[in-house]
């Protein structure tokens, strides 16, 4: 069975590297439910090519739904239905870059989504940040420079809310500023809006999407954080002529949407309530989650400097002075416990101070275990 997941089982060590629902979670009995239904309600229609930019009953279901999450959800003309977020960003950076470009990207970001971007053959450059997250004054003069250079700028990625790997939230200030740089620059920001419904603390803040004028940001969403990464279901919600452009990419004209029973599956799981008893359960969970592993790095390992985000899956733990991520991290799996380190989410190698940890997939015993592993990696001498 193993060799059907991604996840890899190492025995011994307590992997707080994997951000992944636990599978206690994931909702077997309530989506077998929706697939009959949505067998029984659509037929031959499931199981045919779907519109390109995705079926109707989705596309109108998320829309309204989105809008009771955020300031603003997307008209259909501007959502188009993907195999997941990440191959939203693909999908995005293939029509909107080309090789040798610079995309700018917040620092530290989703190390994948860096992986996703550099596949494009563009270079990758951090946005200037200080303790509020990306400083949009600095990196308009960033971009002006590049191009001054003679470098095409074409794209900003970004995740401003509960953010992989800091789990923090850009102050909604910096978020006009930066939908206004955007405009400004004829700059595409591209805000992964991936973590928006696991809020913990009270609403997550207006997204980029809702602050900016139609068409001016691009915002890509999943299903996999709120109801199961398997699905690989997304979307994007983009400028109508953008969504047009998505919907006629030579492989979605041939095969049709692009994970159709699966988003008409969504459409009814969403209708008949699943989701947002689903999302209720999830955040329940993850909130109660982030509270032990943070209680318990607080109590075991005081010179870690340990944030308690207000959402997401994440903790983006300081080191004492001196410390690397990167030399601790044998030190840690040789005590049983494991992380990833901060330079991975830094195209400029920084952030190896930091680890990210992650508390939504293990049992709150191994969040304990772990936590005090840890505590004992980051005392021993030989990492420093
Ligand atoms: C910020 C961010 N974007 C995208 C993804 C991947 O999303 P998906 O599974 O929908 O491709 C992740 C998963 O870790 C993520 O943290």
């Amino acid at each position: 069975m193993q060799a059907m997941l991604q996840y890899v089982d190492r025995p011994g060590v307590l992997d707080l590297g994997w951000g992944h629902p636990p599978p206690e979670l994931l909702p077997v009995r309530a989506w077998a439910q929706a697939s009959a239904e949505a067998l029984a309600q659509y037929g031959w229609r499931l199981l045919t090519y779907g519109r390109n930019a995705g079926p109707a009953p989705l596309i109108e279901w998320l829309g309204t739904h989105l809008s009771t999450v955020d300031d603003r959800g997307g008209t259909p003309a501007e959502t188009f239905v993907t195999g997941g977020a990440s191959h939203a960003l693909e999908l995005i950076s293939t029509l909107l870059t080309r090789p040798g470009d610079v995309v700018v990207v917040q620092s530290p970001t989703y190390h994948l989504a860096l992986r996703i971007l550099a596949d494009r053959g563009v270079e990758l450059v951090a946005a200037p940040a200080d303790d509020d997250g990306l400083d949009p004054d600095a990196t308009a003069a960033l971009v002006g420079r590049l191009r001054a250079q003679g470098r095409r700028v074409p794209l900003l990625y970004l995740v401003p809310t509960f953010a992989n790997p800091t789990g923090a939230s850009l102050p909604e200030h910096r978020r006009r500023a930066l939908v206004e740089l955007g405009r400004r620059a004829r700059l595409t920001i591209v805000e992964d809006d991936t973590y928006r419904e696991l809020a913990y603390d009270g609403p997550p803040p207006a997204s980029l999407w809702s602050l900016a004028a139609a068409g001016e940001v691009v915002r890509i969403g999943s299903f996999a954080k709120t109801v199961a990464p398997g699905l690989r279901l997304g979307w994007v919600n983009a400028a109508p002529d953008l969504v047009d452009r998505l919907a006629d990419i030579g492989y979605v004209e041939s095969g049709g949407g692009v994970n159709h029973a699966t988003a008409v599956t969504m459409a009814v799981f969403g209708a008949s309530g699943a989701y947002d008893a689903q999302v209720r359960a999830g955040v329940a969970h993850y909130a109660r989650q982030r509270d032990v592993l943070v209680d318990a790095l607080r109590a075991a390992a005081p010179t870690l400097t340990v944030p308690s985000p207000a959402g997401g899956w994440f903790l983006w733990v300081r080191l004492p002075p001196g410390g690397s991520a990167r030399a601790l991290l044998p030190v840690a799996e040789a005590a049983g416990v494991s992380y990833v380190d901060g330079s991975t989410f830094c195209p400029d190698g920084a952030g190896d101070d930091h680890l990210r940890l992650s508390f939504s997939m293990l049992p709150p015993d191994d969040l304990v275990e772990a936590a005090r592993r840890l505590a004992q990696a980051v005392t021993t001498p030989a990492h420093r």
